[in-house]
């Protein structure tokens, strides 16, 4: 096992109807609050009156910034910051899904630490701006996907450039997450689809690429794993299902806590790879993340048959008992696309009108941001630039 230090200092309030909290909660941390959401449902969803209410009744005062798109953009964060700056907010809320929570921790940093968002981001050893200080952030997820109620990452895209990068830090850990399942009972199939594939992805990412030494991490990883494997089906086919809502929320919180993965860190390839995809393309980071996630198992498999095996038979639970762990591997890969083909997803790029003309632009996008300086992701088999290229090919 690896050492590690581990700290979560996010209290959790969790449940369905806990989203009735969220206004007492917020008046323990501050009097005037920036009220951070993405560009419709929310407000479609009458989510947004009911905060309005809980906020009025709770007695804190509220700026709304509803113009968050989904991968949010650095100037719209840059503008939300302003806002928060001028209007003396104590606070920022997150009410939305990833990208209005990553928003609202990119406004929470800009407000008390000045520059641009982009300053933040990380672009290769040293090349970014130490984080200093936030405003206090709570989080009301919208969405069981990203993680991001409780753990120290943003995600954001410079329009201009195309590219999207991670800002992590200590200062942007939300000071409470009020998880209310039901609040993603809404969500329409595709995205609790792709929900679900994230969660899985940031389960398997180290589960892939950390060390085969960490008994503890790997069972705790597979146990979560298996129930979104069970129970995103679920969530797809009956989106009022409230017991797979609350399973996957959950699921989606663990994953990306740091519990799982601390003694086997191993690194995160696949996101490096897709952020490039999505920041180029604005799709879906699941959606992405689902068509490349077969396609870079078939790459890496050779290097690690045993792992794949081990994934097939404990998360997928097949029988592999006779096969070698080359025959092993491939058909956990064949199941791992059944079952995200079963959950309506078109597992290529060409589904989404992506073709070739930018996989070279894409590749060294992914190595700048991604690769520790080094000219590779780190993965069991390295992906140089070609690499990349030869992925995003065979995903098309
Ligand atoms: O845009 P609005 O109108 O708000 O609608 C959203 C959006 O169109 C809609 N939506 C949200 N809650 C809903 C709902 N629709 C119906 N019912 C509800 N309850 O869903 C759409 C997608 O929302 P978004 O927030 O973009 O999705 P997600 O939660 O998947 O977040 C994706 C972003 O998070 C980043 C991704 O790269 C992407 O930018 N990530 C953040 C991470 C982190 N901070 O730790 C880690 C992840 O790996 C990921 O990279
Ligand atoms: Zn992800």
């Amino acid at each position: 096992m690896d050492n590690f230090e581990f700290h979560l200092p996010t209290r959790i309030i969790f449940g369905n109807g806990s989203f009735s909290k969220f206004a007492a909660e917020t008046a323990r941390v501050a009097q005037k609050v920036i009220l951070v959401t993405g560009r419709g449902s929310v407000r479609q969803l009458g989510l947004l009156d009911k905060a309005l209410q809980l906020l009025e009744r709770a007695k804190v005062e509220v700026v709304i910034f509803d113009r968050i798109e989904p991968n949010p953009r650095a100037h719209t964060i840059d503008e939300g910051a302003a806002i928060a700056g001028a209007e003396k907010c104590g606070a920022v809320v997150a009410l939305g899904g990833g990208s209005a929570m990553d928003a609202a921790k990119g406004i929470a940093l800009v407000a008390a630490s000045g520059g641009s968002v982009w300053d933040y981001v990380r672009k290769g050893p040293g090349i970014m701006r130490p984080l200093s200080s936030a405003l206090p952030i709570i989080t009301v997820p919208t969405i069981a996907a990203t993680g991001s109620e409780a753990n120290s990452g943003a995600v954001i895209t410079n329009e201009a450039t195309k590219e999207k990068g991670v800002i992590f830090g200590k200062p942007l850990y939300p000071v409470t997450a009020v998880i209310d399942p039901a609040l993603t009972a809404s969500l329409p199939p595709n995205l609790t689809a792709d929900g679900g594939v994230d969660i899985l992805c940031h389960l398997l990412e180290s589960y892939f690429t950390g060390n085969n030494e960490s008994p503890i991490q790997d069972r705790i990883t597979e146990s979560i794993a298996r129930v979104v494997i069970e129970e995103t089906p679920k969530a797809v086919r009956n989106g009022g299902d409230l017991s797979a809502r609350a399973n996957l929320s959950w699921a989606s919180t663990l994953a990306l806590s740091g519990i799982p993965e601390s003694g086997r860190m191993g690194s995160f390839p696949l996101h490096g790879i897709e952020h490039s995809l999505s920041g180029h393309y604005d799709i879906s980071h699941g959606r992405g993340l689902a068509i490349l996630l077969p396609v870079l198992m078939d790459y890496t498999c050779a290097k690690r048959p045993e792992r794949y095996t081990q994934l097939g038979e404990r998360v997928f639970g097949l029988d592999l008992s006779g096969a070698t762990p080359e025959e092993g591997a491939r058909q956990s890969i064949a199941v791992m696309r059944q079952w995200l083909e079963g959950l309506g997803i078109e597992l290529t790029l060409r589904s989404l009108g992506i073709n070739e003309e930018r996989f070279e632009q894409m590749a060294n996008d992914a190595l700048r941001l991604y690769g520790r300086g080094k000219d590779f992701l780190e993965n069991p088999r390295p992906l140089y630039k070609d690499d990349i290229i030869a992925i995003f090919r065979a995903a098309l």
